[in-house]
């Protein structure tokens, strides 16, 4: 998405935590920031608890560069996304509702829209229709769509949900809700280029990401142990905290770098998990 400009006035819509965006626009911060600060119910997390739905009011400044660019309004249904998007200094202003619902923004209101949630909602069509009556004539909309392979990679939706093979009623805690209540649409590329069509949209951009494997290492990754990591992390003495933290970075990116190069596989005739789409109006 890097020829994607946020021509002013835009809108993050799912903006999220904001770090997806705050990086993007080439924001960074301290070692002190920790996207999972704010935790509630850690003890129900195998239970599909939210356990990031929290926000602690914190005076800590974070942000060390800021970004290169603002967005002008992030939107969200949670509040406390929000409130924790606030620490970044990407945004403007913000704006809490429901994404299946009338968007609370008047006709032609902005140049550029961004959008990673567009599958988690209700009806593809309906979200499409609603960016379109928002957008201005020639502004654009920069969208990260699952592909028809997607679900194919999810081990949870392969191994259990389509066989419901005891044996792997465990990955039902792996997913915790995750494929099964938010991944509501994964369509070939041939299928979106039609809703754009009938929604009006031109296409002005596509690219293919994300390889079946950093799907399947993003799936498992260290999300399962995140309640004992982080009673862990919470017991570390302050000044140790640090140095810990840059041992950990160290050694996750030793890994991880090299398997996110993999996703130059996908040149190679690998199926893609994801589209980025830019349509004009
Ligand atoms: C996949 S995350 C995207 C976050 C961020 N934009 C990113 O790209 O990493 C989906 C976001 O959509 C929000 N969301 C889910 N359903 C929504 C709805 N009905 N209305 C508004 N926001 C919603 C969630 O709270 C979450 O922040």
């Amino acid at each position: 998405m890097r020829e994607f400009a946020f021509a002013s006035p835009s809108l993050d819509l799912g903006c999220g935590d904001g770090i997806f965006s705050f990086i993007r626009a080439g924001g960074t911060v301290s070692a002190q920031f920790d996207a999972f600060l704010s935790v509630r119910n850690l003890n129900d997390f195998y239970k599909n608890v939210d356990v990031y739905d929290a926000f602690q009011k914190d005076k800590t400044t974070y942000v060390v560069d800021p970004p290169h660019y603002r967005i002008d309004v992030a939107f969200d249904n949670k509040e406390n996304s929000l409130k924790k998007s606030d620490q970044l200094k990407l945004y403007h202003s913000y704006v809490a509702g429901d994404a299946n619902r009338r968007l609370p923004f008047t006709e032609e209101s902005f140049n550029s829209i961004f959008s990673n949630i567009v599958y988690w909602l209700d009806e593809p069509k309906t979200i499409l229709k609603e960016i379109y009556r928002v957008l201005r004539p020639g502004g654009h909309v920069c969208l990260m769509l699952p592909n028809h392979t997607f679900p194919n990679f999810s081990f949870y939706n392969q191994l259990y949900a389509k066989t419901h093979n005891k044996k792997f009623v465990f990955l039902e805690q792996l997913d915790r809700g995750r494929f099964k209540d938010n991944i509501r649409q994964a369509h070939s590329d041939h299928e979106w280029r039609k809703i754009f069509r009938q929604t009006g949209f031109e296409i002005a951009m596509h690219r293919k990401h994300l390889s079946k494997t950093v799907i399947q290492i993003w799936d498992i990754g260290l999300r399962p142990l995140f309640p004992v990591l982080k009673k862990m992390v919470d017991q570390i003495q302050p000044d140790r905290y640090q140095d810990i933290k840059s041992e950990w970075v160290d050694t996750v990116r030793r890994f991880l770098e090299p398997i996110v190069e993999m996703d130059s596989e996908l040149g190679q005739g690998v199926e893609a998990a994801f589209h980025c789409y830019v349509l004009e109006k």
